[in-house]
């Protein structure tokens, strides 16, 4: 759960704010053309924003609107986390906060301070894979690669989530330990798209790290 406890706004403010708005709304256009370019003008709130990103201090003075996944890919330039829909529809923004995924394109920066984040560049690189990354390569698990780092990033997290006993949408009863297989990787993998279809070979990957045996026997 997100605090927001640190939005100071009172009442009266929001009503002020909403007041002003509609009587903009009723205004003559040349009024409402100098009130939008003295908008224009006041220069955007900043914000300092300190995280620890794959194991480094980090810190960032941000436009407060900026998003996790903007400030990782244009102001630290970890390219390898992607930007598919921009609005939590894809997954190709997939990184790991605090041990959680979750999409970045829909998380302001300013709301992780002091958070460990881990992206596609933090897990391993090319001489030294994350077994993850391994098993795509080893499996083809991938056409394009665009989703790719997303991909990789949610499985790590997924078989961290089944570990700890998290139940997920596919769980019967969500009070018992969620079991390792096919279906509930599949499940918990589904918010992660891939426009190539590279699913079952994926799904081989996720499904050898995991341990889980006879895995092209399942699916045959
Ligand atoms: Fe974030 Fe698609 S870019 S979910
Ligand atoms: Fe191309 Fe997944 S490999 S979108």
């Amino acid at each position: 759960m997100h605090d927001f406890s640190y939005v100071k706004i009172s009442r009266r403010n929001l009503l002020l704010a909403g007041a002003a708005s509609m009587s903009s709304a009723a205004m003559p256009a040349g009024a409402a053309q100098a009130n939008a370019a003295a908008v224009q003008e006041r220069p955007p709130s900043t914000a300092g924003v300190s995280m620890k990103v794959n194991g480094k201090a980090v810190t960032l003075q941000l436009d407060t609107r900026t998003t996790l996944l903007d400030a990782l890919r244009e102001h630290l330039r970890l390219t390898g986390t992607k930007k598919g829909c921009d609005q939590g529809q894809c997954g190709a923004c997939t990184v790991i906060v605090d041990g959680r995924r979750i999409n970045s394109c829909l998380s302001l920066a300013v709301m992780h301070e002091g958070a460990e984040v881990t992206t596609i560049e933090g897990l391993g690189s090319k001489d030294r894979m994350h077994p993850l990354q391994a098993a795509f390569v080893k499996h083809d698990g991938y056409q394009c690669g665009y989703c790719t780092p997303g991909q990789i990033c949610s499985a790590v997290a997924v078989l961290d989530e089944i570990r700890q006993g998290v139940p997920s949408h596919a769980s019967a009863d969500i009070g018992a330990r969620p079991l390792l297989s096919l279906e509930e990787i599949r499940e918990r993998m589904s918010g992660n798209i891939c426009r190539c279809g590279a699913y079952s070979n994926i799904l081989d990957a996720i499904g050898e790290v995991a341990g889980i045996a006879g895995i092209a026997g399942e699916r045959a």
